[in-house]
């Protein structure tokens, strides 16, 4: 499989930003839930380390991805099937998707910063808040959890669509992310 993008299909760079960035939001947004029920202690501060330290990697992927998409490896057309709103609603929620895949995890380091807290990963962060303000703590944190939810309810649309695409409308939308699009095979 090619690792660049076609103009009708992904390669194997962009399904892997795609697909572990998926896996990875999941797994982020059932920690945040999870994490947020538990009475404190250690285990609860094992999640938290977890959470910040899988979320600062969903960050880096999404800085990776959006750099790959933007030097040099635009998304493939989508198939002449699809409409013009169809395409412009697509569009719309993908930028969306990014612009909340880089806030939430961002937020999330400015709201473990309002705490006190370090945010455990490859090298030191910078200090971007002022350290122990609760009220700016109190006010990401609902940011980071609102965004984080509008974050899963578009993938879901999105996802939903993607389903739509191939099991009603029938055509390669969903296949240039996973294998090859019909007409390229064999
Ligand atoms: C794409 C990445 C991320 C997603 C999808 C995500 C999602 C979530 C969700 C759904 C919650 C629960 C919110 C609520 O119940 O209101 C949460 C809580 C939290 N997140 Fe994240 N998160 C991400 C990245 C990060 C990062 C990078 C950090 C810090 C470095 C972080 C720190 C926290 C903390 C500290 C809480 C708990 C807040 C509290 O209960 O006091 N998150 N996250």
């Amino acid at each position: 499989m090619p690792l660049q993008n076609a103009q009708d299909r992904y390669g194997l760079v962009a399904k892997l930003f795609h697909w572990i960035a998926a896996l990875l939001i999941l797994d982020l947004i059932v920690m945040g839930v999870v994490m947020g029920g538990m009475p404190d202690g250690a285990q609860k501060v094992q999640i938290f380390g977890a959470h910040k330290m899988l979320g600062m990697v969903a960050l880096v992927l999404v800085l990776l991805r959006l750099s790959w998409r933007l030097i040099g490896y635009p998304a493939p057309a989508l198939p002449h099937s699809v409409s013009l709103r169809q395409r412009r609603v697509a569009r719309i929620v993908q930028a969306l998707m990014y612009v909340l895949m880089v806030a939430v995890p961002v937020m999330g380091v400015l709201m473990s910063q309002a705490a006190g807290k370090d945010v455990p990963f490859l090298f030191s962060l910078p200090v971007l808040i002022d350290r122990q303000d609760e009220a700016t703590r109190e006010m990401l944190k609902a940011f980071h959890g609102a965004c984080a939810f509008t974050l899963i309810a578009l993938a879901i649309g999105h996802a939903a669509m993607g389903l739509i695409h191939h099991w009603v409308m029938k055509d390669d939308v969903l296949r240039q992310m996973t294998r090859y699009p019909r007409s390229r095979k064999a």
